[in-house]
C-alpha cells in the first residue's frame, strides 16, 4: 500500500484518509454512555459516546486530541463499532482496528489501544447504568 510520510512516520493511504475525513467525529446530544481514555505515554485523549438499543450501538461518536493515528483509530474503531451489539463491540481489539486500516507503522500501533480502550470503558458505563 502506498504510504504518506508526516512527520517521520509513514501511514498508508487509508490511515490517511481516516485522519483526512474521520467517520463519527463529533459529539453524540443523547449518548446513553461515554467515555474518556488518555494515553499515558503522549498525552492525547480520546472520549467516546455510544447510543444504544437492544444491546445494539445504534449511533456512536468520538473525539479525540491526538495525532493522525489517535484520530485513524478513532474514526475506524467508531466504524467497526457501529450496528454491532454490546458483546460484539467490546471483543473489538486494538489489533482489529489497526488491521482494518491497513496496519500501523509499528512505532504507533499503541496509538490504536485509545480507541479500543474508551470502546470498551463506554461499554462498561454502560452496563453499569442499566444494571
Ligand atoms: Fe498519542 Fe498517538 S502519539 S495516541
Amino acid at each position: 500500500m502506498d504510504a504518506v510520510v508526516m512527520g517521520n512516520v509513514d501511514y498508508n493511504k487509508n490511515v490517511m484518509e481516516h485522519f483526512r475525513n474521520p467517520r463519527n467525529m463529533g459529539e453524540l446530544e443523547d449518548a446513553d454512555a461515554e467515555a474518556t481514555v488518555g494515553n499515558p505515554s503522549c498525552g492525547d485523549v480520546m472520549k467516546i459516546m455510544i447510543k444504544v438499543k437492544d444491546d445494539v450501538i445504534v449511533d456512536i461518536k468520538f473525539q479525540t486530541m491526538g495525532c493522525a493515528a489517535a484520530i485513524a483509530t478513532s474514526s475506524m474503531a467508531t466504524e467497526l463499532a457501529k450496528s454491532k451489539t454490546l458483546e460484539e463491540a467490546e471483543k473489538i481489539s486494538n489489533k482489529d482496528v489497526s488491521l482494518a486500516l491497513g496496519e500501523l507503522p509499528p512505532i504507533k500501533e499503541h496509538c490504536s489501544n485509545l480507541a479500543a480502550d474508551a470502546l470498551r470503558k463506554a461499554i462498561e458505563v454502560y452496563r453499569k447504568k442499566t444494571a
